[in-house]
């Protein structure tokens, strides 16, 4: 059984994408949603509301474990000494490094969760990798709350103020790829492409979904096909 969790609706973008990539598996997801946001939290709050996402998965039998949010993973690397979080999957790590092969000038924005552009993690991940590449985090909570609303009661022109407030934020910093740092923002996608017209988009949603679908062995892709929502 393969575990996904996350707050809302990122989370079930991901689980949902995993499924189409292994049929077979079996997948359990669960949304914290009584805690919903997480990117306003604090990393101590954080941390303990993980543990208790994992132990959940874990007590239902998932014995491999995916964060399908930018937040929660960015928590987990910035605790190695908490052994529950050894081996979960995170979005950041096969993001950062999607995001240093796309770029042509060396500039990559981030827009992700306050938790997530503060902790500075994007930043770390990336120049560890291409020490020449410049980084911009920028918090861009407010399209968390517009990607939880029902596509019919979304105002696109509620999408477009808070993505151009956003792109402001960047000031003379012209990224050539952004990071969708946060896996509830991939349902904001083309709204996001008009406002910051960059040359790549790159969606953590997508990518660590794809990297932990990769990592994955036959045992754990072939089960009998199930998606459950708890
Ligand atoms: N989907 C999450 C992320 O990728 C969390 C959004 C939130 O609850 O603030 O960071």
């Amino acid at each position: 059984m393969i575990g996904v969790f996350d707050s809302g609706a990122g989370g079930a973008y991901c689980a949902r994408l995993l499924a189409g990539l292994l049929p077979q598996a079996d997948i359990v997801f669960y949304a914290d949603r009584e805690n919903a946001p997480y990117g306003t939290k604090s990393e101590t709050e954080l941390r303990s509301l993980l543990l208790s996402d994992v132990e959940k998965l874990r007590s239902f039998g998932a014995e491999r474990i995916f964060a399908a949010c930018g937040t929660a993973g960015s928590v987990m690397l910035n605790s190695p000494e908490e052994p529950t979080f050894d081996g979960i999957a995170n979005v950041l790590v096969p993001t950062a490094k999607a995001a240093t092969e796309a770029t042509q000038n060396g500039y990559i924005g981030v827009i992700a969760t306050a938790r997530t552009a503060s902790s500075g993690i994007y930043g770390k991940l990336i120049r560890a990798l291409c020490p020449a590449c410049q980084v911009m985090e920028i918090p861009a909570q407010p399209l968390v709350s517009l990607a939880e609303t029902p596509p019919c009661l979304r105002n696109p022109d509620d999408v477009r103020t808070a993505a151009e407030k956003i792109r402001a934020e960047f000031g003379e910093f012209e990224p050539d790829t952004l990071i969708l740092g946060c896996t509830h923002f991939s349902c904001l996608k083309r709204a996001l492409a008009d406002t910051f017209s960059v040359r790549r988009m790159i969606g953590c949603a997508e990518e660590g979904t794809r990297a932990f679908a990769a990592s994955l062995g036959e045992r754990e892709k072939h089960g009998s096909g199930r998606l459950i929502f708890l």
